[in-house]
């Protein structure tokens, strides 16, 4: 019999993220697994959503995005990385960043050619690879600092590589990109005329001194770099679809074109909150910074003491654990176990990686939740070992 669905769609399996929710509502259980905050957005924007929506801002915008959402992503990249861009040919406004990385792929990529990944890797861009045809090829993140090697990133290059893919702060190790790690990516994509693609969503949630870099600002490459960032993170508003991406007029306009065809357009009265969003003054990203730094010294130890040995992240809202105190062979089994006998979800290493195997004593905990929450989950924790049974 023919079969119905596509080979495409037939290569990638369902979000083991979105499996773990579904398990963790079933169980009644404290949820640390789908990174999204359980907090209020700031008020103010909450107020220029309601307010577009009364104004009647309800039409499609502008495909590309508003006039005013676009010049708020101008003045704000400004503000913080020193880059200038040109809202009417440089800044697409697309549905989250989620859309504007497929979008990208699909506009920059040939069937065939590869993409670097860094593994292990946020798990959209295994499935966006194959939906655009992409070959990856993964490079490793090593622990515990999550480096990589750079002969084994140099040996990744050749002349079927197209785009790099590289996302800090980073989901799910927390790794913060080095200056002189960046310059070393740079260095290779202008050898081999490579472009990069960042995914830079959790740019504001940096810990113990870190920089961010936008790869963008690096010698030679703000022609050949994609700087893709969005809202949801940083203002809390997940729900709310709204991203951008900024790249010379050449690279913008192949990715306008896919986009148009993909969803046409971000929500018009959410874009005008966006550009509110973007004004906020820089008190409101210490702020931020700040209490999600907090999130993570009261979750760490408390992991550790309940078994788990943390990899300290220095961005980003998520932690990697080791699991192999626990005598688990499987962190799918574990995070079930974990889930129905400790109420406390979390996600399988293995969804990190290209070879299952190596995340299989691996564990990603979030930490976007009020300190009630995280109270909640480390009570649960405790004598979480002693329940654990051997394997
Ligand atoms: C690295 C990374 N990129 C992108 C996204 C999704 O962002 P958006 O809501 O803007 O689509 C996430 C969400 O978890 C993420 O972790």
């Amino acid at each position: 019999m023919r079969t119905l669905v596509s080979q495409r769609s037939d290569r990638f399996t369902e979000s083991v993220i979105r499996e773990m929710t579904r398990l963790c509502n079933q169980h009644g259980g404290v949820n640390l697994a789908q990174g999204f905050p359980d907090f209020p957005a700031p008020e103010a924007i909450k107020e220029e959503a309601a307010r577009a929506i009364r104004a009647d801002v309800n039409q499609y915008a502008i495909t590309w995005g508003a006039r005013r959402l676009r010049d708020a992503v101008v003045a704000k990249t400004e503000r913080f990385t020193g880059l200038s861009y040109d809202p009417e040919t440089e800044v697409t406004v697309c549905c989250g960043s989620t859309e504007c990385m497929i979008a990208t792929l699909l506009a920059l990529v040939n069937p065939g050619e590869e993409v670097i990944v860094f593994e292990p890797f946020y798990e959209n861009y295994g499935p966006d690879a194959i939906l655009c045809g992409a070959v990856p090829r993964f490079v490793r993140l090593r622990e515990p600092d999550w480096s990589y090697d750079p002969a084994e990133l140099e040996r990744a290059f050749s002349d079927r590589t197209k785009a790099i893919i590289v996302n800090t702060p980073n989901n799910p190790t927390g790794k913060v990109f080095t200056r002189a790690e960046l310059d070393h990516i740079a260095a290779l994509c202008r050898k081999w005329d490579v472009v990069a693609v960042t995914d830079e969503i959790y740019e504001h949630m940096i810990y113990d001194g870190a920089e961010h870099v936008s790869l963008a600002a690096l010698d030679g490459m703000r022609g050949r770099t994609v700087t893709i960032s969005g809202i949801s993170k940083t203002y809390s508003v997940t729900g709310w679809r709204v991203g951008y991406c900024l790249a010379d007029p050449a690279l913008s306009g192949a990715i306008r074109k896919v986009h148009d065809f993909l969803t046409v357009g971000a929500p018009a009265p959410l874009q005008e909150a966006a550009a509110t969003a973007l004004a906020l003054p820089d008190e409101y990203y210490r702020t931020l910074a700040d209490g999600y730094r907090a999130r993570r010294d009261f979750l760490l130890p408390a992991l550790e003491a309940a078994g788990f040995r943390t990899f300290k992240p220095r961005g980003a809202y998520y932690v990697m654990t080791d699991i192999s105190g626990f005598g688990f062979a499987d962190d799918v089994a574990f995070a079930r176990h974990l889930v129905a006998e400790g109420g406390v979800a979390a996600v399988p290493g293995s969804s990190f990686y290209s070879d299952p195997a190596a995340g299989r004593q691996r564990l990603r905990f979030h930490f976007a939740r009020r300190r009630e929450t995280l109270e909640a989950a480390v009570e649960r924790l405790g004598g979480l070992k002693a329940r654990a049974p051997i394997v």
